[in-house]
């Protein structure tokens, strides 16, 4: 093991010292899902808080996410209400939050065009946009906030990905500006609406949300017209082709629109906060970045680099929460499940869950390594989710991360700009309150 890292534990929030009342933790999680967990938290199996009217159960052990994810599928396919209502006015009810046959028909005609063997097709998109973001580190005159720099930067992946190198890169940031608004203002709206609470502020809030979405929308449509019905990337051209039985095209029209605007947010969320947490602990942890900056430089095989982005995601996975409710009663241990209660998995507690991982709060990338990382329990590390619902794009994230991995990390080393302090924060995703301020020198 690399003595180095070994005893590095990277920024986490304090648990609480005791369980807080189910109202109190509802008004918590409002700013922070993660700051509700007391310490206990990382070693219970099953946990649940129960609400006026509605359970809520925290599956956190292997065999339970098995059967609420994987077995009994059927019964807990459905998103929660809350992100249902978060996500649809900007992704309308596209493959991220459909369920039922619609989201199987759906989900039929997204995954070929992402599937793994498919993804070194993707390779050049991801070049291109390291490459120019790679420009934008080597001209910054002060800190970078790499946040909102991945977070064009994925985007503008996806837009080279979907309609090809004609559109320009502001309309990434663009997009990408509007969408991190967007979540800010709808994130935040609907919890007092779970338990059946008035929520004036949440009114205006969407209000401001909805404004926003249909400026997202907005823009994604023009993007589609100008492509025209043969234009575009063979991405599109594949979701366009997709049939049902009867020979009618699955996504048309709107919900052609649907499915590229989720893709392009869905596609872009996951892989730029990846990349930002794996940059913070390039940051903290300079030893482990110039092993990968080595590494890039001696070999074509990257396994330090893969091990690194996988310890990332186990720290830091991106969505942090997996949520489903149920659609007919149901049995888990010794709770009773009914139609309409919420089921939990949290990939930020199962990661570091004490009983399934050696020091679970250390980076150590070497857990992923070779012959020395240990077997683990098959449901316990999820930053992909599980079961038929698991991330389409994994593949294709996994890809685009590993490649501006590689194409920065050789070219610059990271700091922590002056005074800047990282904090992991939890609402719709595992994101830095306020950034990620970092100093970014030439190596
Ligand atoms: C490192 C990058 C990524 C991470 C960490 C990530 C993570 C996730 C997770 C955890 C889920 C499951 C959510 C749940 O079960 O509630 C998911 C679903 C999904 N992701 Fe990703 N994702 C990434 C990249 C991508 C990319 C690049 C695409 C598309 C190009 C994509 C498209 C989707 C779609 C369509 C779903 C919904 C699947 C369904 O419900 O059937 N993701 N992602």
């Amino acid at each position: 093991m690399d003595a180095s890292a070994a005893d590095f534990v990277p920024p986490m929030p304090p648990p609480v010292g005791r369980a807080l009342s189910a109202f109190a933790g509802l008004l918590q999680a409002r700013r922070d899902v993660l700051s509700i967990f007391p310490e206990d938290a990382y070693r219970r199996q099953v946990f649940s808080a129960r609400l006026p009217g509605r359970l809520i159960l925290v599956a956190n052990t292997p065999d339970v996410v098995r059967a609420v994810f994987v077995t009994r599928h059927e019964t807990y396919q459905r998103k929660s209400r809350f992100l249902e209502d978060a996500l649809r006015p900007v992704i309308g009810g596209s493959a991220f939050i459909a369920s039922g046959e619609d989201w199987a028909e759906k989900r039929g005609a997204i995954v070929p065009p992402l599937h793994p063997s498919v993804v070194s097709g993707f390779e050049p998109c991801f070049e291109q946009a390291a490459a120019e973001l790679a420009e934008d580190f080597a001209r910054a005159e002060g800190p970078v906030d790499v946040a909102v720099a991945y977070a064009a930067a994925i985007t503008r992946v996806m837009l080279l990905a979907v309609f090809g190198p004609g559109v320009a890169r502001e309309e990434a940031a663009e997009i990408a500006r509007t969408f991190t608004a967007y979540q800010d203002a709808a994130e935040v709206v609907d919890l007092f609406g779970l338990i059946g609470l008035p929520d004036v502020a949440g009114w205006l809030t969407r209000a401001r949300a909805n404004r926003l979405a249909a400026e997202i929308r907005a823009r994604v449509a023009a993007l589609l017209a100008a492509a025209g019905p043969e234009g575009g990337t063979p991405l599109l051209a594949s979701l366009r082709a997709a049939r049902r039985e009867d020979g009618s095209p699955i996504l048309a029209g709107e919900r052609l629109l649907d499915e590229v605007v989720m893709l392009l947010l869905a596609g872009s969320e996951g892989a730029a906060i990846t990349l930002t947490w794996t940059t913070m602990l390039a940051a903290l942890h300079p030893p482990s970045a110039d092993r990968i900056a080595i590494e890039v430089r001696a070999s074509k095989s990257h396994d330090y680099t893969r091990a690194f982005i996988q310890e990332a995601m186990r720290l830091y996975p991106p969505v942090a929460v997996l949520a489903r409710q149920a659609t007919q009663p149901d049995r888990i241990r010794r709770w009773r499940v009914r139609k309409g209660d919420v089921v939990l998995a949290v990939p930020w507690l199962l990661h570091r869950h004490e009983e399934l991982w050696e020091a679970p709060h250390h980076f150590r990338p070497e857990r992923f390594l070779g012959p020395q990382a240990r077997p683990r329990p098959r449901y316990a590390y999820l930053p992909f989710g599980i079961g038929p619902r698991i991330c389409a794009g994994a593949a294709f994230g996994m890809a685009e991360v590993r490649t501006f991995v590689t194409t920065l990390f050789q070219r610059f080393r990271f700091a922590l700009a002056p005074g800047f302090t990282p904090r992991p924060n939890c609402r719709l995703a595992l994101r830095p309150r306020g950034g990620m301020h970092l100093v970014v020198t030439p190596r």
